[in-house]
């Protein structure tokens, strides 16, 4: 098993290119599914998340070639209504192909879905949509079988704004007969790339980055080629390095809009940045005040970033307190920067961080995807060398964050 090497206390400077965002590209690759025909989706990031859900694809009769960033996906022959076992296992998003599935195929059949180890994670508001536009579901031996005559438009009303369960049930709608309306839906930007994807393909999604999302179904939808949004998370986590570092860095690739709720907190903390429109500006910053994080959907403080943020917390000049609201279990990461000196206690779903002055490098693990990133942040500004366990976790959803950190001058590799 291989690891990450950090060595701490170098400072960054120059430009990073963000990347496509992992959390958009995901639905957008099982969207391609909906229409009989090629479409294609430029700036995808080749990250295992990706190959996974290709994977996914390639058993269902859909093919995927990646070449130079953009990814072919020919649904032509969609004939295969079951999903695999491995790569659902493997990643929770890949549920995310049941709405297409049901759509074309009007049946489904798939494993109950895997992913990081972050909390319960249900499923059950993707199926009360399925079942409101007429689907029967049976669940057993560990597979979910969806199946229809002809799916129909419902008023469907989400307990909590999930993403998933939002952007399943568009797409279900997209080629249902009627009008669907999803109250209290996610208003997530990655919904918004999913609502222009569907549009482009000749759909009818208007609201999409509201909380209620409205789909006029059509009988058929054509192919189309689309460039996904910026990662807000990854570019979050650069900013996060840069800020600890007391570096100068630049984002290019970003949408300023979309990262709002992460730079008000940074610059609540103190953190400089200069949004230049296309590309922000961090400027460099030798102390940082406490402040207080809650995890909210968008356009709250995304839980993704929370892992991060705590790591820069560690460093903070005084208290700063952090709450998950989204996820239980999500503080994997607590113990592992204790481990490099951070003094963090946890309290239900609230973490207490009080700020040290420096961290210590030693051997840590990537305990989920955000969790390893954070230890990458507090790798970078502690003293000495840090060793991240199970990164195979980091490269689900970091592209080439290895060879984007060194070009800006990171002491960090691969072992
Ligand atoms: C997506 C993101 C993930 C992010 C999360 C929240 C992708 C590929 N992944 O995950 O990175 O952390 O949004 O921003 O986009 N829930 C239910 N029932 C359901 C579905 C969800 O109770 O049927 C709960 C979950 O357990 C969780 C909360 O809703 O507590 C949020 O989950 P959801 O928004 O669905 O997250 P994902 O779409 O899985």
């Amino acid at each position: 098993m291989k690891h990450i090497i950090v060595e701490g206390g170098h400072k960054l400077a120059g430009t990073i290119h963000v990347s496509g965002a992992k959390n958009a590209v995901l639905p957008l690759i099982a969207a391609a599914m909906l229409p009989a025909g090629v479409s294609y989706i430029e700036e995808t990031p080749w990250l295992t998340d990706v190959e996974n859900m290709c994977e996914v694809l390639d058993y269902l009769g859909v093919s995927t070639e990646y070449k130079d960033g953009t990814l072919r996906i020919d649904a032509t022959e969609l004939a295969d209504s079951n999903a695999p076992f491995e790569a659902v296992q493997k990643m929770r998003a890949s549920f995310l192909v049941m709405g297409p599935l049901l759509a074309r195929l009007g049946r489904a059949r798939i494993p109950l879905p895997g992913g990081c180890a972050i909390g319960a994670r249900p499923i059950d508001l993707h199926l009360k949509g399925f079942e409101a536009m007429g689907a029967g579901i049976t669940i057993s031996d560990n597979y979910i079988e969806a199946r229809v005559n002809t799916l129909h438009g419902a008023r469907i009303y989400l307990d909590f704004p999930s993403v998933g369960a939002t952007e399943n049930i568009m797409m279900a709608a997209a080629l249902a007969e009627g009008n669907t309306v999803i109250e209290n839906a996610a208003k997530e930007p990655e919904i918004v790339d999913l609502a222009n994807l569907l549009n482009a393909m000749g759909g009818k999604v208007r609201g999409a980055g509201t909380d209620v999302v409205r789909i006029s179904g059509v009988p058929e939808l054509h192919p189309a080629v689309h460039t996904v949004i910026p990662d807000r998370i990854e570019a979050g986590s650069f900013m996060l390095m840069a800020a600890v570092t007391g570096s100068e860095l630049f984002l290019e690739n970003v949408i300023t809009s979309h990262l709002q709720p992460i730079m008000a907190k940074m610059q609540d903390a103190g953190v400089r940045i200069i949004d230049e429109i296309d590309r922000l500006h961090i400027l460099p910053a030798d102390r940082f005040d406490p402040v207080e994080i809650k995890t909210m959907p968008y356009p709250g403080f995304p839980t993704d970033m929370q892992a991060q943020f705590m790591a820069f917390l560690t460093l903070a000049n005084g208290t700063s307190t952090v709450t998950e609201t989204v996820f239980e279990n999500r503080f994997m990461h607590v113990p592992e920067l204790c481990r490099m000196g951070a003094q963090i206690s946890v309290h239900g779903n609230t973490a207490i961080v009080n700020g040290v002055p420096k961290l210590k490098g030693t051997c840590v693990e990537a305990t989920d995807l955000r969790a390893g990133a954070a230890m990458i942040v507090a790798g970078l500004a502690a003293e000495g060398r840090t060793v991240i366990g199970q990164v195979d976790h980091i490269y689900r959803g970091y592209e080439d964050i290895i060879g984007k950190l060194r070009a800006v001058g990171a002491h960090i590799y691969e072992e």
